[in-house]
């Protein structure tokens, strides 16, 4: 018969060598297979801006920057054979980061930066998905990362193309309602959001909360771009924040949304 104290010596050689087996497999993961362990740093500034920094050609830094409802930047593209510092903030909720057919999982935590680090063998096109529910846009919350040959990932244009032409004036309104975040709510193809769609808004009649109606003209728009809570549309929540946006911005905004049919 066992004593009670062999018994309890055998339970915790027993649990040692497991935690060490663990430890030691964890370890074998990051040297052998270039698993990276998620970790999070809470000592760097989150991210506001989505980037990719070439350290090599083999090296890269990825800064993924989460919002409601996408992953910025959108499309990415690295070669073969390149290691890839993954860090993801977020701008706004909390969001998750899965990279499909990878072991990469991440948290994006308001206030914190999560970082993993990938190594990508094979060219192949990697689907990364929000996998923490963050609102209504949550399902559409996407993106891609291509592995590339790196003669194929040579052959690209090098990045960032300076624009040949001054950018007419519809794409840097859009650019614009993009930066003032109107997007995360408002869309502009119909969809359901937050906010009413943009999509053919000049001239709809609205039903309003206080029972009226109301047709989105001129004067209209004007009054709930810079004032969102003097009326509300009927069905929304008046969640608007006030936009910081000059007189001009405002004319262009209206001009631009005329011409969202
Ligand atoms: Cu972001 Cu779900």
């Amino acid at each position: 018969m066992m004593s009670v104290g062999q018994l309890e010596r055998r339970i915790i050689i027993i649990s040692v060598v497991f935690a060490m087996t663990l430890f030691g497999l964890a370890a074998l993961a990051v040297n052998l297979y270039h698993v990276g362990l998620p970790t999070c740093l809470t000592d760097i500034k989150p991210f506001q801006k989505g980037e990719l920094i070439a350290h090599s050609p083999t090296h890269y830094e990825l800064h993924y920057v989460a919002r409601m409802w996408k992953f910025e930047p959108e499309d990415v593209t690295v070669p073969a054979g390149s290691t890839v510092d993954i860090y993801l903030s977020t701008r706004d909720v909390t969001h998750g980061l899965i990279l499909l057919g990878t072991d990469l999982n991440l948290m994006a935590v308001p206030g914190a930066v999560n970082y993993a680090r990938v190594k990508f063998d094979q060219p192949r096109v990697y689907q990364l998905l929000c996998h923490e529910f963050c609102g209504t846009g949550h399902d559409r919350m996407a993106a891609n990362l291509r592995v590339v040959a790196p003669a194929a990932f040579r052959a690209q244009p090098s990045e960032p193309t300076a624009p040949k032409t001054a950018p007419k004036p519809v794409d840097s309104v859009s650019q614009l309602l993009d930066a003032k975040d109107c997007l995360t709510c408002h869309s502009i193809d119909g969809q359901e959001s937050i906010g009413p769609t943009l999509k053919g808004i000049y001239g709809r009649k609205e039903k309003m909360a206080d029972g009226s109606t109301i047709t989105a003209d001129d004067a209209y728009l004007r009054e709930a771009i810079v004032d969102p809570d003097a009326k509300i549309v009927n069905g929304f929540d008046g969640v608007m924040p006030k936009p910081e946006l000059t007189k001009k911005e405002v004319d262009e905004i209206i001009e631009y949304l005329k011409t969202l049919k």
